[in-house]
């Protein structure tokens, strides 16, 4: 087990995911939680997150002391390396303009146990250089008495440090992002030959910890799964059924803000998973109704938010079922960090992306718990589950699609005139993705409605009609993107039929904007 000891950087699950991706068991604890569950864990190692925060400001997260005296390997990355230097009685300084952002080159300058024989290339001073991705303003210019310095910069700042007798590290840079090329070796490196951790974290043992943990959460209380359809929701509902039996309902709730076919598709997908007790409630009207003069994207999230509560207080009280005691949602991990959750949960200010309204709680009057039991997992770590339960390639490999629907995907107001017109327009999308094998290819696509006229020529006459944009992305997380260069006889193809086969569309674009700085979706 390791313990990433989080700082609030947004990058705090990523180092979860690479040391999970190790085989190696990993959770992170706030800075500031009770030091008593450090024990509880009792980690191989300790990983100090990146964090918003600097060092030289008044009341700034720091290490809780214990952490140096339970005599474990501890690695300190970005912020995490500067608490510590300051904690141990090095130096760091705010710098308006010595920070680094970006791609660097880091000089290995003594031989050390954390980098030793990983490097990317030799200089011509026969140094090895790692390539490296930085974000930090503070610099450390002081390393603690007993460390050595192990890296420099190109500008000779302090890029990796190493303790000369405990195994005590820092790294300015982010090993855990994928522009640092080596950065899997050198956690790799900690995580299996300096804290000697051995590979158990496999889909196998996450199943039964999940099974085990739902059926001591649940007891015999019943329960409604909030079911969408999406890999993550089959998913929650699959281990539900090992978990608890038939002691669960799961609720699809129509909103009318769903891509094409979704209702026939789940119509199949209950005549085969019976056993799962999927309930479909068509509630298109009263989203639509709620959407009515809302333009704000995330007001709009908040509306279909508590629409779909309201709709679950309806039922959890209704006849139909008696007595359920729980809420399952099948959030995973990146729908927490977008909403800003594990910056509340350090007391740092939460820098809100966007507000997933599957996360965040339930109101108190529901008088119902809430649990998410596969919050910790990343995308791909639900797929290879999925995979395992036997869930089918189609379901697995389905795009992730937004909880408010094409309330985001449609901007500003909601009509559902443009619901018709973006579902038409997607539904050819994603239909020529498949045919062209593209789709799995891609890691999300989707038509956006822009509500602006333009004018298009239709025969002989005139039209002025309305706007599809194109996305689609490459995405290992879904915390940063890149567009994907489709080719443009697909592109062509795909706007002439959407020209064609919609009267009311005038015009496509394709985007090609990455994230950061634009996101995934356009709202
Ligand atoms: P962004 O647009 O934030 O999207 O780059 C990252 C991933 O999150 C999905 N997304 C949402 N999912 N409720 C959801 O359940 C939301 O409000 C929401 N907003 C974005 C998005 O589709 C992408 O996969």
């Amino acid at each position: 087990r390791i313990l990433v000891v989080d700082f609030g950087s947004q990058y705090t699950q990523l180092v979860l995911k690479r040391i999970r991706e190790l085989g190696v068991y990993s959770v992170s604890y706030a800075w500031n939680c009770n030091v008593s569950k450090f024990y509880e864990l009792n980690p191989h190692g300790i990983i100090l997150s990146g964090g918003p925060c600097s060092v030289t400001q008044k009341d700034n997260p720091c290490i809780p002391s214990v952490i140096f005296k339970l005599n474990i390997p501890i690695l300190g990355i970005c912020y995490g390396m500067q608490i510590m230097v300051a904690q141990l009685g090095g130096t760091v300084r705010y710098s308006d303009n010595q920070g680094e952002f970006g791609y660097a080159r880091v000089k290995i300058v003594t031989e050390n146990i954390l980098v030793n024989g990983i490097y990317d290339s030799t200089n011509r001073d026969g140094y090895r250089i790692l390539d490296v991705w930085m974000s930090h303003r503070d610099v450390v210019t002081v390393i603690p008495d007993e460390f050595n310095i192990v890296g420099l910069t190109q500008y000779n700042k302090i890029a990796i440090m190493a303790h000369k007798k405990y195994h005590w590290y820092g790294v300015q840079f982010h090993p855990e992002v994928t522009h640092t090329k080596k950065g899997n070796n050198i956690l790799n490196r900690f995580v299996t030959d300096i804290c000697k951790c051995e590979s158990f974290w496999k889909p196998s043992n996450i199943i039964k910890d999940i099974i085990k943990t739902v059926r001591a959460v649940v007891g015999r209380d019943r329960v409604v799964l909030a079911f969408s359809g999406g890999i993550d929701s089959c998913v929650t509902a699959l281990l539900l059924k090992y978990a608890i039996g038939n002691n669960f309902v799961c609720v699809f709730v129509n909103n009318g803000l769903l891509c094409y076919d979704e209702i026939e598709k789940l119509s199949s997908f209950k005549k085969k998973y019976q056993y799962l007790n999927i309930v479909c409630l068509s509630e298109e009207k009263r989203f639509l109704s709620a959407l009515v003069g809302v333009v704000d994207p995330e007001e709009k999230r908040k509306v279909v938010g508590r629409v779909f509560i309201e709709i679950f207080e309806t039922y959890i009280n209704s006849d139909k079922v008696k007595n359920i005691k729980w809420l399952v949602q099948g959030t995973v991990c990146s729908d927490v960090i977008e909403s800003g959750i594990s910056a509340v949960y350090n007391n740092s200010t939460p820098n809100v992306i966007k507000s997933h309204h599957n996360v965040g709680g339930l109101p108190d009057y529901l008088n119902i718990k809430l649990l998410e039991p596969i919050k910790t997992l990343f995308k791909d770590e639900v797929r290879k589950i999925g995979l395992r339960l036997g869930l089918p390639q189609d379901v697995v490999y389905k795009h992730p699609f937004p909880g408010p629907g094409m309330a985001v995907r449609i901007l500003g107001e909601v009509k559902e005139e443009y619901c018709n017109i973006l579902r038409q327009a997607d539904q050819i999308f994603i239909e020529e993705l498949r045919n062209r094998n593209l789709y799995t290819k891609i890691n999300q696509a989707f038509a956006v409605f822009l509500p602006i006229s333009s004018v298009g020529v239709q025969g002989d006459n005139r039209k002025y009609k309305w706007v599809i944009a194109l996305r689609a992305v490459e995405t290992i997380d879904f915390m940063t993107a890149k567009w994907v260069n489709l080719p443009y006889d697909f592109l062509d193809k795909v706007s002439n039929r959407i020209v064609n086969e919609i009267q009311d569309v005038s015009r496509v674009v394709y985007d090609i904007s990455s994230k950061p700085p634009a996101t995934i979706e356009w709202e």
